[in-house]
């Protein structure tokens, strides 16, 4: 094939998003943790787009920051200071594609669905065909609010008219324009030089370049579907294009080889990834930037954020962790709490209601029921009983708890921070530990058992006696 024209993205985020009803710039808001003008960036990048130019306005700086600390130099940005209509929004980002040769596509920042593929098939038209423009089309029951789509007899498309501008039999047109253009910038650039503003919103329409190109050559169209034009408006809209988005995500996912036992409530952000050959089941949330291996097992509820599951973990029901790492085949939960700087080692068991924070485990460690692990460093092969609590706050600073390799620490043992249990140690149940304990000792820090024999029976039988005399002197 000869040598491709470039691709070019204009992506149209300037508006305040109104019925939104928030501060937060409407292609900010998030859908699995991206915000919706990161999945139109997505779509431009995967369609091949070298250049991409955001239109930017409302919440400018907010818009702008996201951009360049989530894309880099891969996204321009222009600012549109005042919202006058489509076509002076795409005006604005001629500028820096001045010297840009080749083809344009044009989205907009609220329609995340809109898939890469539909940018590249829609771009072969514009670079291939003899048409200066190239179009996606849609249908739409009822398509109140659409610009739409006229053609003449020969069914050749001839302009686009917006709902308000239309006549009574133009608005029985159910073909309707999504929005998403791919223009030859050679001809774009003289289509907007032309422009005007006589229409009933007195804006300057990029929907006007299309009776344009009809005369200069034509309109070629890509029918499509409009579940994916889907343009958010309001947070009900939000949450059909997530739920969208997260089907993608989802049966991506499957279809990569990873198991996902019940994809309508398996919910994974953007910026997670899951190998092939590992297991979601029912309710399993990813957060943030999780890592999960192949063969980890993630069962019902979990909810991880930014946690890291290595080869063969299982992470039982009902786990929540946030900045973890799950080493290979470590068992964790069910019902147990990794807080952030958590780093379980390879087949470490974590059991049920345990919390950790700041705490890392050698191979092989354990704590398996009913524990606080709080700023520790266990070495490998360390026991930690049911009830143990690291005493990790003084009530000003926090301070560290060293167990090292093999060390048992009993039952309801406290281990009052800074303190270190030496190599091979045991720590007796129900202790309270001060002092460090040197390697291979038994430390024991609680009252002796002493056994008053018969004293139960002696007691129980006065307090009968007094019990007796009290209902005597009642009656
Ligand atoms: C536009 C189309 C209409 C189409 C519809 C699909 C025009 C004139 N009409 O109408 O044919 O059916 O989209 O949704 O183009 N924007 C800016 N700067 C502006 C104006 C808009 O950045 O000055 C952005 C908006 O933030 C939005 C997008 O462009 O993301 C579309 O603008 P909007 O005003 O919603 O266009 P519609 O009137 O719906
Ligand atoms: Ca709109």
């Amino acid at each position: 094939m000869a040598e491709e024209a470039e691709l070019a993205a204009v992506i149209l985020a300037a508006g305040k998003g109104t019925r939104m009803k928030s501060d937060l710039p409407k292609v900010l808001h998030p859908a699995l943790e991206q915000p919706l003008v990161g999945w139109t960036v997505q779509s431009a990048i995967s369609a091949q787009a070298s250049r991409i130019v955001a239109v930017v306005g409302y919440g400018r700086e907010q818009v702008s920051s996201y951009l360049s600390g989530a894309f880099g130099a891969q996204v321009e940005t222009v600012v549109q200071a005042e919202q006058r209509g489509t076509g002076h929004a795409v005006q604005c980002a001629l500028p820096p594609l001045a010297d840009f040769e080749g083809v344009v596509v044009i989205l907009y920042g609220d329609c995340p669905l809109i898939p890469g593929e539909l940018i590249a098939e829609l771009t072969t038209l514009a670079r291939e065909g003899d048409e200066p423009v190239a179009m996606v089309t849609g249908r739409l029951a009822e398509p109140t609010g659409y610009g739409r789509i006229l053609r003449n007899a020969a069914g050749q498309v001839v302009a686009i008219r917006e709902h308000r501008d239309c006549t009574e039999i133009e608005r029985l047109i159910t073909e309707v324009n999504p929005g998403i253009y791919a223009v030859r910038s050679s001809f774009l650039r003289e289509a907007l030089n032309e422009l005007e503003a006589n229409n009933s919103q007195g804006e300057l329409y990029l929907t006007d370049i299309i009776a344009r190109a009809a005369h200069a050559g034509g309109v070629a169209s890509l029918p499509a579907d409009m579940d994916d034009m889907l343009g958010v408006n309001d947070r009900a809209d939000l949450a059909l294009s997530e739920a969208r988005l997260r089907r993608r995500v989802n049966r991506d996912l499957m279809r990569k080889g990873v198991t996902l036992r019940d994809p309508e409530s398996t919910w994974v952000s953007a910026h997670s990834q899951v190998e092939t050959g590992a297991i979601l089941e029912p309710g399993v949330h990813l957060r943030g930037q999780c890592k999960v291996a192949t063969g980890a097992r993630i069962d019902v509820g979990c909810v991880l954020t930014d946690t890291e599951v290595h080869e063969g973990a299982y992470l039982r029901p009902y786990t929540v962790s946030a900045e973890s790492v799950v080493g290979q085949d470590a068992r964790v939960g069910p019902f147990a709490h990794l807080r952030p700087q958590t780093v379980l080692g390879p087949e470490c068991r974590i059991g049920n209601f345990v919390e950790t924070k700041k705490t890392t485990l050698g191979k092989g460690s354990k704590a398996n029921h009913l524990a606080y692990l709080g700023d520790g460093i266990l070495g490998e092969g360390v026991n930690v009983g049911a009830g143990t609590i690291f005493c990790n706050y003084d009530g000003v600073q926090k301070h560290v708890t060293t167990l090292e390799d093999g060390v048992f620490i009993g039952s309801d043992s406290q281990l009052v921070a800074p303190v270190t249990i030496g190599e091979g140690a045991y720590v007796g149940s129900g202790s309270t530990i001060t002092k460090d304990v040197p390697a291979g000792a038994l430390a024991i820090a609680r009252p002796r058992q002493k056994n008053l024999e018969g004293y139960a029976t002696r007691l129980r039988e006065r307090l009968a006696r007094e019990k007796l005399e009290r209902t005597k002197n009642d009656a």
